[in-house]
């Protein structure tokens, strides 16, 4: 049972507002549904709901306090915390629990590749010290503060994942985290609706750099198109420590080579001109690019490089990240790999390198739903994934958008385009063969999630990743 963090004489002092009630808390939570005990529970007013509507049910489920600006009916000597405005509280008390942590911190943004690294770094930093990450993708304004009100200050580490959709929507984020170092992990293409171009996402994630500690450091993408304009950004925020990392002869954190064996990769890295190999039991050139920058951010907290690469053999990717399995669907034996979280065209191109690797001798194949959030270009860009699945023997379209790609495939890999990806189901059924691999991928919008989630009910029993 960890140690009561929050009592609520610090949270009246970080808000400013009254508790009806003492009380005390280690968790923190915006969801009434995932009360689980011990929480203190933030009732937001969002577009459709007013969480104070289900203060009385997150106190019977366990909640050890509210953050309300109306006392709800029945509830005035309840463990209230009573404040102008819950969100601000929200704010305040991640604020006041920055003040007071002693650990180290680090912020991590970029287009693609921010969950995974910070799962990575999450799983090697754990090995040295208590560590406290985001869970799930709590990465923007209130999941970050949020993050912040879960972290014990008494942890040697903690790891904020930082996502936007907009200019301007990091900077109060990492503003707030105050990290010693922070990744930018890439730029590019993805979340760009409200963007003009790629260059102004690379604005946008250098914003992260602007909340750095005076002695904080910048890990940055060596191999990104934008480095200059990243390098540019360092140094107009004072930036004193930059590491580079990726496959250009100028990164600190250098990619030597991948070695693909055992259903993984032996990676060779450069750090600073010495040599270091570690295995990760997972396949795939961007994520042995990730495993630098997330080396890079094991050196900037202080913490060792060496034990934390070979804890790299222990990484499995978040759930729909590329995890493969073996399927016996009514006879059809073939790999699964289910990249169906989400989908960019960085990450789509990763994704068919993957397929192409982990196929060998078998048939590849690619079921795909729509990538969303891609702005005004992107019919564009679904059109020029034809060229990144020239290898793969058949593709199968879903949704929107992605009726273009089917349109630029060769007729020889060209399968059905469906409108909804729930349809895909049937005509796989009529195209897999046992030995065949198998990847989807799709926006969540897309749905095409559906499929894998219903491929992984035939998973061989006990359902277990390939890789
Ligand atoms: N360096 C990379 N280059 C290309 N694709 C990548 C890279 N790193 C991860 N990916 C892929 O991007 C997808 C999303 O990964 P992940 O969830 O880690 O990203 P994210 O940045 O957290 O996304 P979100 O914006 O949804 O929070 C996955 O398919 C993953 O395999
Ligand atoms: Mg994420």
């Amino acid at each position: 049972m960890s140690v009561m963090f929050w009592k609520a004489t610090d949270a009246e002092k970080a808000t400013g507002g009254k508790s009806l009630a003492p009380w005390q808390a280690n968790r923190a939570e915006i969801d009434s549904r995932a009360i689980k005990g011990g929480e203190i529970f933030f009732a937001l007013k969002g577009e459709n709901v007013d969480g104070h509507k289900y203060v009385k049910s997150a106190l019977e489920k366990g909640a050890s306090a509210a953050v309300v600006s109306e006392i709800p009916k029945g509830l005035e000597r309840a463990p209230l915390l009573v404040v102008d405005d819950v969100e601000k509280a929200l704010w305040d008390l991640a604020h006041f629990n920055r003040a007071r942590a002693r650990g180290k911190l680090i912020g991590i943004t970029g287009s693609v590749g921010k969950t995974g690294t910070k799962e990575a770094l999450k799983l090697l930093l754990s090995a040295q010290g208590t560590t406290y990450a985001t869970e799930g993708n709590y990465n923007n304004h209130l999941g970050v503060p949020l993050s912040l009100c879960r972290f014990d200050p008494a942890s040697d580490f903690g790891i904020f994942e930082m996502g936007m959709n907009h200019a301007n929507e990091i900077r109060p984020l990492t503003k707030l985290v105050q990290p010693h170092a922070i990744i930018i992990t890439n730029v590019e293409a993805v979340h760009l609706e409200f963007f003009n171009s790629v260059a102004e996402i690379a604005d946008a994630k250098s914003e992260i750099m602007e909340g750095l500690l005076p002695e904080g450091i910048a890990i940055l993408p060596a191999d990104s198109a934008h480095k200059d304009r990243l390098l540019a950004h360092a140094k107009k925020s004072g930036v004193k420590m930059i590491t580079l990392f990726g496959a250009s002869p100028d990164a600190d954190f250098g990619l030597m080579e991948i070695q693909e064996k055992n259903d993984g990769q032996e990676i060779t890295a450069n750090i600073r001109g010495t040599k270091l190999s570690y295995f990760m039991p997972f396949i795939g050139r961007h994520i042995a690019l990730n495993s630098l920058a997330v080396l890079a951010g094991i050196e900037a907290l202080e913490a060792n490089i060496q034990k934390a690469a070979l804890t790299y053999k222990q990484y499995t990717p978040a759930e729909g990240r590329g995890s493969s399995y073996y399927i016996d669907w009514e006879g059809i034996r073939f790999t699964l790999i289910d990249d169906s979280y989400n989908a960019s065209p960085a990450s789509m191109r990763a994704s068919f390198a993957v397929l192409k690797s982990k196929a060998k001798n078998g048939r590849t194949i690619a079921a795909l739903g729509e990538m969303r959030e891609l702005g005004k270009d992107s019919v564009q860009f679904h059109k020029d994934l034809a060229d990144g699945l020239k290898d793969i023997d058949l593709v199968l379209t879903a949704a929107g958008n992605m009726q273009h790609l089917n349109a630029a495939l060769s007729p020889a890999q060209r399968g059905p385009h469906l409108e909804k990806a729930e349809d895909l189901l049937p005509a796989l059924k009529s195209v897999l063969k046992t030995g065949d691999t198998l990847l989807v991928k799709g926006s969540h919008g897309s749905h095409i999630y559906k499929i894998a989630e219903k491929l992984k009910t035939y998973a061989l029993s006990p359902a277990r990743s390939a890789s």
